[in-house]
């Protein structure tokens, strides 16, 4: 692996090799302290964010490892109009592993075509979040010692949930999981998801109702409605709220099913589940920072890379999705790939029409 920007790109043995270092790492993690000393992450934020990026920075500062960024683009040349291609470029001569967040779509992809060192999609926009499902499959298999074989609920908002949508693309290298994905109708998942679930022969059911479902599972993945992505607002008015998880509707849920959240929560989750034993989700955003750890361990040692492949100049985008990466920088090449047989956005995934 030489860069991670969507967890669809690990094969089920990466994945289980990362996993081994994770355990040994939550295990014993003073063995770790010196592993990355002389090693320097650059965290480009460009989008808010507390969890994300106080946990990959801790995971490098534990690794003995150093950090510099900025959570603001404000702060950066970007406001003066500078090109993702060349912050990149200039960026990843200083550092040896980059870490982004950005709000647009499939922005990590185009980055690690100019990058020098790995690349590391700490979210791009309602796309992607591969980090984040790390925490997730840590946490499941920690507490539950597996991931085949489970029930697991989606619930929220599963159109830009980017959590949810990496969540699943992980979820297919692992046998006889069922999935419920609980969601308003406004707010289900893209059709690239769902053509990802067919061609992948995972078993789902879309439902509007969390009680009705409840009883069946054996994790319930709460989500919060992502406001900041709305192009309309009554859309967000619409359904802020439509599902909160309280201790009553708990009492009908298998007793050891988890209940996870990436995090923040707003109201989704009320305060009196964080009592139960089954609310994992503050360990969840510990062993996240874990995870990283391994995977910074990982990446900070790959070979750097001064020349990396000439890349075409794009002659126009072929993307409609207004929140690809391709409609701001439009240097980019015109890459395609097909998701259950349809041409799709190899930077975002949108379908291509
Ligand atoms: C998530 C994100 O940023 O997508 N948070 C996180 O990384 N822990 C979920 C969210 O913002 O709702």
């Amino acid at each position: 692996m030489r860069h991670l920007i969507d967890f669809g790109d690990l094969t089920r043995q990466e994945w289980e090799q990362l996993y081994a270092r994770v355990s040994q790492i939550i295990d014993d993690p003073q063995a770790v302290i010196d592993v990355c000393r002389g090693k320097v992450s650059a965290n480009l934020f460009y989008e808010p964010s507390t969890r994300t990026n106080f946990s990959f920075q801790t995971a490098m500062l534990r690794l003995g490892g150093q950090v510099f960024g900025f959570a603001d683009p404000k702060s950066s040349s970007v406001s003066k109009g500078e090109t993702l291609k060349d912050t990149i470029r200039m960026v990843s001569g200083y550092a040896d592993v980059v870490v982004m967040r950005t709000p647009w779509e499939g922005a990590a992809k185009a980055a690690s075509l100019y990058s020098c060192v790995p690349v590391v999609n700490a979210g791009d926009g309602g796309h992607m979040h591969p980090t984040q499902t790390m925490a997730d499959l840590t946490t499941i298999t920690r507490l539950r010692g597996k991931v085949d074989d489970l029930c697991i609920g989606l619930c929220g908002d599963l159109k830009y949930g980017r959590t949810v949508h990496s969540l699943i693309k992980a979820l297919a290298k692992f046998d006889n999981i069922k999935f419920f994905l609980i969601s308003p109708r406004e707010l289900a998942v893209p059709d690239y998801i769902r053509s990802f679930m067919r061609e992948h022969n995972m078993w789902f059911s879309e439902v509007t109702g969390l009680e009705a479902v409840i009883p069946q599972l054996d994790v319930l993945y709460m989500t919060r409605i992502q406001q900041e992505r709305f192009v309309d607002p009554l859309e967000y008015q619409r359904n802020k709220g439509v599902y909160v998880l309280t201790r009553r509707k708990l009492e009908n849920a298998k007793p050891d099913m988890l209940v996870l959240h990436p995090l923040p929560r707003v109201d989704e989750i009320s305060l009196d589940v964080d009592d139960d034993p089954r609310a994992a989700y503050f360990q969840q955003a510990r062993f996240g920072m874990f995870a990283r750890m391994a995977l910074l361990e990982h990446l900070a040692h790959q070979p750097r890379n001064d020349h990396p492949d000439a890349v075409e100049i794009g002659t126009k985008p072929v993307c409609c999705n207004p929140h690809c990466i391709t409609q701001t920088q439009q240097y980019l090449p015109p890459l395609v790939k097909k998701i259950g047989g349809v041409d799709c956005c190899a930077f975002c995934d949108a379908p291509l029409r």
